[in-house]
């Protein structure tokens, strides 16, 4: 029995501890991960897209693209409230995100800054200027992904 009451009170208080920190919005862990990973599925697909324009296979509709970057812009905020400590697990996060929290929070700034200067090219309805922009955000995916995502 007081086997019993101790796992209880340890199990409760490993709970309430996950809860009562940072990130309470997320029940468990799990929940973080499904959160981030889905946001960085619907910012590929916003951002690739995109991408047929970029390459001239499809003409380029300013108000469509401006539309979409928008959208991109709401999304390439969200992820990074996924990455709690403890949601690495059976994931391609690497535990630099944790150990190098500065470095991870400095290429979201980059990634968002990228963004952002997309959205001024596209409210401007300026192709030249739109690729330009299309391309450092995408390389500024990929300096993200280098460091802090394991490669499968
Ligand atoms: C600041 C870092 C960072 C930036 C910027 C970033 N990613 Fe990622 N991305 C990650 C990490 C870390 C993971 C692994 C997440 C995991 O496994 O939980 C990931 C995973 C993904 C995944 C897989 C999601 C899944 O279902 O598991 C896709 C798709 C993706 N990123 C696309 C992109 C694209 C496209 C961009 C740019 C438009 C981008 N990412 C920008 C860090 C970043």
């Amino acid at each position: 029995m007081k086997k019993l009451s101790l796992l209880v009170v340890t199990a409760t208080l490993a709970s309430s501890l996950w809860m009562g920190s940072a990130h309470a919005q997320f029940a468990k862990p799990e929940d973080a991960v499904k959160y981030r990973q889905s946001a960085l599925q619907l910012i590929a697909s916003h951002f690739g897209r995109m991408q047929p324009v970029m390459k001239g296979q499809v003409p380029y509709d300013a108000a469509a693209i401006k539309a979409n970057v928008e959208l991109l812009k709401t999304l390439s905020t969200l992820p990074w409230a996924g990455f709690v400590e403890g949601s690495q697990a059976g994931t391609s996060a690497k535990p630099e995100i944790w150990t190098d929290a500065a470095g991870f929070k400095a290429a979201q700034a980059k990634f968002e800054g990228a963004v952002d200067k997309l959205s001024v090219a596209a409210n401007a309805g300026d192709l030249d200027r739109v690729r330009a922009a299309f391309g450092d955000v995408g390389a500024s995916c990929k300096a993200c992904h280098d460091s802090y995502r394991v490669k499968k």
